[in-house]
């Protein structure tokens, strides 16, 4: 390995100071800039960030050693974090999008046995090497853009089995692929048709069975639940992830997404990570989530694809809220891969300036997968995970929109891609 020296950034976007706790308020505007910036990394970490004439007099011994990437004109930011994927998957839903488009809603799709339903079908059907196959694919286009960590759920397959063969297949895509992977069960996804009738014995079949399955297995770390209207009730979806804290597994929540559900307020009680989706969010909720530190994951592809209003970044923001964003990638609400869209839509529909996008896609969507302290930001110790974009200005990320900007992604300390190249 050995070093590499990143020279002469534009802008060098370290994001710093937010380690411990995710950035809020008005400290979401500060990313840390370095003005002609430079970042040396030591094999697979970063061991210095500063301006390219100071470091390169600090560290000449060094930089003589080092492979030397020119990045003049350019800026230099931390890698993506994807706090809230549905990564592993079989098959597409083209079909429902067309429906939707006719005038069908999400829910009224799901409740005819398409939607999540559908998805499950096709992946129960699915071997491991063709889930591994189809995500490996997803998983190469996701660094194309730029991420450098995702967390990624199971939910397709709501029997053991398949459950944990979607986990596996995430494992193993963490051990061959660049990108690192964080891991959710989400047994609870939807009520099976099988128990449409008997929905309390499906929960009770997450709690007792799968959930002491998963804690064994050692498969994941985050237990989550779709907490709406005609899924997950509250009161459910607390007995799934009080259950789930029993075993060590740390709580998310889909909230508050198609109606206004109390899920926020059930996030804050059982003292969740993160809480996710938020369009239908009540002030109260918000105001609790802001007491207990619970960072608010937004989701504006979902928002985008279902045609719905997006949820008010600028208000969660305001109200104290650590807020992070994410692309939901999923084949129902949300088939992207692209973050810098997310980005794009964060300021564009949400309120939420440029600098704050930036900081929900790195240190913040760290903590809501509890890796604040080792990714996020470009600061001495951390993960050398850094994306130089091909624009002189961070402005300019959501001024273009609908453009990847993505020219180089270094992971570890090793450079992954680079634009043009074959991967
Ligand atoms: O986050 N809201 C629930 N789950 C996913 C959608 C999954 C699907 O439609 O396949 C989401 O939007
Ligand atoms: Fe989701």
């Amino acid at each position: 390995m050995g070093y590499v020296f990143i020279k002469n950034a534009n802008e060098l976007l370290t994001v710093k100071g937010h380690s411990e706790k995710p950035a809020r308020k008005e400290a979401m505007n500060d990313l840390g800039i370095i003005e002609n910036g430079a970042l040396l990394i030591k094999d697979e970490k970063i061991e210095a960030a500063g301006e390219t004439e100071f470091l390169k007099e600090k560290y000449s011994d060094e930089i003589r050693q080092a492979e030397i990437i020119d990045a003049k004109g350019k800026v230099v930011a931390p890698g993506f974090v994807d706090p809230h994927t549905h990564l592993v998957f079989a098959g597409t839903r083209e079909n429902e999008y067309n429906m939707r488009l006719q005038g069908a809603s999400y829910m009224e799709i799901m409740e005819q046995g398409g939607g999540i339903h559908a998805t499950t079908r096709m992946t129960r059907e699915a071997s491991f090497e063709d889930l591994y196959d189809q995500s490996y694919r997803r998983l190469d286009k996701f660094l194309e853009h730029g991420v450098t960590t995702l967390e990624a759920k199971s939910g397709y397959g709501m029997e053991w089995e398949v459950e944990k063969r979607q986990l596996e297949v995430a494992h193993e895509l963490d051990k061959k692929h660049a990108v690192d992977i964080v891991h959710t069960f989400m047994g609870a996804h939807v009520i099976p048709r099988e128990y449409k009738d008997s929905p309390d014995e499906f929960v009770r079949i997450v709690t007792d069975e799968m959930l002491p399955k998963v804690a064994e297995s050692n498969l994941a770390e985050f237990n989550d639940v779709f907490c709406e209207r005609g899924v997950y009730t509250p009161e459910q979806s607390r007995r799934i992830l009080e259950a789930g804290k029993k075993y060590g597994l740390l709580p998310k929540i889909h909230a508050d997404e198609i109606e206004p559900y109390e899920g926020a307020e059930l996030a804050a009680e059982v003292g969740a990570v993160s809480a996710d989706h938020l369009l239908k969010v009540s002030d109260r909720g918000l105001e609790m989530m802001a007491e207990q530190g619970v960072v608010a994951v937004l989701l504006p592809g979902t928002a985008f694809f279902l045609m719905a209003e997006s949820a008010n970044g600028r208000k969660a923001i305001d109200a104290g809220v650590p807020v992070a964003l994410s692309t939901d990638c999923n084949p129902g609400s949300s088939p992207s891969v692209s973050m810098p869209f997310m980005l794009n839509l964060a300021s564009l529909k949400m309120g939420m300036s440029p600098a704050e996008a930036i900081t929900s896609a790195t240190i913040n969507a760290a903590h809501a997968i509890k890796r604040g302290s080792t990714i996020g930001s470009l600061e001495p110790g951390k993960k050398a995970d850094v994306v130089i974009w091909d624009i002189p200005h961070h402005l300019q990320f959501t001024y273009h929109y609908g453009v990847n900007h993505t020219e180089t992604v270094i992971k570890n300390g090793r450079i992954v891609y680079s634009k043009g190249d074959k991967l």
